[in-house]
């Protein structure tokens, strides 16, 4: 039996909470990303954050794509899954010195630069090997994301980036330094943005920013403009797709880019959020008074995003067709907020159904915690199911 997507026959036997990633959709949402790209001579750097399984790590990779990482962990997995080091980004407020040290040993494309303490750091263990380490400064451009307070990043002040009344002096340092290529500039706003103007009022900002630096004989020959696009966690089905073309079309259209100049991209979430799910079993429907709970095995130890932003996944039950009935579907952690959604429409559900959540591919797997000793959800494939 399948049901939507679900090659549910193939479910039977797995042991429940599970992580079950359509390769396909990846791969149609990768040749998509590419071509998009690829029509403007942009560059992405794939954020591993937002999911960093070896399988889905490898399938990026073999388009291409660079890597963006924040900890020597993910640099260390990019490399592994295939990405080549000179497209390998590195950002992070707090870089320890062992994973300073393994950018510089890899010779990676670029670390981006969040306060000048770091700066200084990056040039001193630079200079005792002998290597010159390539930056760019992440620069906090005071724009609002309009996203979740948690999620959102490009607001002055906060502790990423530098605020823009501190650039001229960055860079006036960052140029005396001698084991410093200064490169340009990196930007980062926020995530789950769906809302383009945002993304317009960025391009505004680069652009104003770059013209004062050109006055002052300032040429940048990177601007990064980090992630962001969000995806639609209510219509997995139909809006499958993020909106890559509208998405790159305003950086084309808005960035006065000069000549040669790199045009890079971190994005995350949009590449992988909707090819992966959280499939978990039903332990026990417990009837309150006023309402019914759907208890399953998956928590807020395997997809923690409900818990900690308030985030939708749609559920659905993927092995009852009876008449729709209302859950507040809860996890089994000793938590009150291990509580996936409440008020949601479900076929009629009973213990041993299974329940998926939609959209689990980003933040999903990565996030996972072992909090009450709890096992670590395993992951399936479509191609080797
Ligand atoms: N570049 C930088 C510097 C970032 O901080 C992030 C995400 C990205 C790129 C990728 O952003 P994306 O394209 O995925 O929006 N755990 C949260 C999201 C945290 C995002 C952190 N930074 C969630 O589950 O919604």
């Amino acid at each position: 039996m399948i049901k939507g997507k679900f090659p549910i026959d193939k479910f039977k036997g797995i042991k429940t909470p599970f992580y079950y990633y359509d390769l396909s959709l990846l791969r149609h949402t990768l040749d998509i990303l590419k071509a998009e790209t690829d029509k403007y001579g942009f560059t992405e750097h794939y954020a591993v954050k937002a999911n960093a399984n070896p399988t889905i790590l490898k399938t990026i990779a073999s388009y291409g794509f660079g890597a963006d990482c924040v900890s020597g962990g993910e640099i260390k997995a990019a490399l592994e899954a295939g990405f080549p080091a000179n497209r390998i980004v590195f950002a992070g407020v707090g870089k320890a010195d062992w994973e300073i040290e393994l950018g510089l040993d890899n010779d990676i494309f670029c670390f981006n630069v969040e306060s000048l303490a770091e700066l200084n750091v990056i040039n001193e263990f630079a200079a005792a090997k002998h290597k010159v380490a390539t930056i760019e400064i992440r620069v906090n451009p005071d724009i609002d994301a309009h996203t979740h307070s948690k999620i959102t990043t490009g607001l002055q002040e906060n502790k990423f980036g530098i605020n823009l009344g501190q650039l001229d002096n960055i860079i006036e340092t960052v140029n005396k330094l001698k084991n410093i290529n200064f490169i340009g500039l990196h930007f980062h706003i926020g995530s789950q943005i769906t809302d383009m103007t945002v993304f317009k009022d960025l391009c505004l900002r680069v652009n104003e920013i770059q013209y004062k630096l050109l006055q002052k004989g300032i040429r940048l020959q990177n601007l990064n403009f980090g992630g962001g696009l969000g995806v639609d966690y209510h219509h997995p089905n139909h809006y499958s797709m993020p909106d890559f073309t509208n998405y790159f079309a305003v950086f084309n259209k808005l960035i006065e880019k000069s000549e040669n100049q790199g045009i890079h991209f971190e994005l995350g979430r949009a590449v992988v959020a909707q090819c992966g799910s959280l499939i978990s079993k039903v332990l026990y429907i417990k009837e309150g008074e006023t309402k019914k709970f759907a208890i399953l095995d998956a928590g807020m130890t395997d997809l923690i995003r409900p818990a900690m932003y308030d985030a939708y996944h749609r559920t659905e039950n993927l092995t009852s067709d009876l008449e729709i009935d209302t859950y507040d579907v809860v996890g089994p952690i000793c938590e009150s907020s291990d509580i996936f959604g409440k008020d949601i429409e479900l076929n009629k559900t009973q213990r041993g159904d299974l329940i998926v959540f939609r959209t689990a591919g980003a933040y999903g797997e990565v996030m996972a915690s072992q909090y009450n000793l709890r096992t670590l959800a395993k992951s399936y494939f479509s191609d080797t199911l």
